[in-house]
């Protein structure tokens, strides 16, 4: 079982695509650990995404986070942060495919719906980032026998 972060951004929050994303993620099997839905303040932006500093789009990306609710989840499963990943898709939207999250909702620009962890170390320090440990869940699903041989 691997954990990783997911954040829909504001931009899924206020196109309603919170519940369809989601529904993906429990669709394919993976099991939510932790939920829940919050602003994100420019302190906590800075931190998340503390290794783009210095980049050229660091203050859009941190403006995009703060701009809106987000959802903020912990989802876990086998290989877990690779298989979010691959069901978020490319970061562009024009360059994601069909069937991927991205590819399915998203269009142009940056604005790409959907954050994801991408590594185990970036899981671990992002889910330690937005939750504390007693808010995450372990528990096994009655439907989880039909999904792990
Ligand atoms: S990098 O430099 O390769 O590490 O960047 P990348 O992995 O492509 O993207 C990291 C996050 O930055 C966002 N991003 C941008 N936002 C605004 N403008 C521009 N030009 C831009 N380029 C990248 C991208 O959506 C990633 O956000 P997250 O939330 O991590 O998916």
């Amino acid at each position: 079982m691997e954990r990783t972060l997911v954040i829909i951004k504001p931009d899924g929050v206020q196109r309603a695509l919170t519940g369809p994303i989601l529904a993906r993620f429990e669709s394919r099997g993976l099991r939510i650990a932790a939920l829940k839905f919050m602003q994100i303040d420019r302190d906590l932006a800075e931190r998340h995404y503390a290794i783009h500093k210095g980049k050229f789009f660091y203050e859009e990306l941190v403006n995009y986070i703060t701009s809106g609710p987000v959802a903020v989840m912990v989802l876990e499963g086998t290989e877990g942060i690779r298989v979010v990943r691959a069901m978020v898709g490319a970061t562009r939207p024009h360059e994601a495919a069909p069937g991927t999250i991205r590819g399915d909702f998203a269009l142009t620009g940056l604005r790409n719906l959907i954050h994801a962890s991408d590594s185990p170390d970036t899981a671990t320090a992002e889910i330690d980032l937005f939750f504390s440990p007693n808010e995450i869940v372990s528990y096994a699903r009655d439907i989880d026998r039909w999904i792990y041989e």
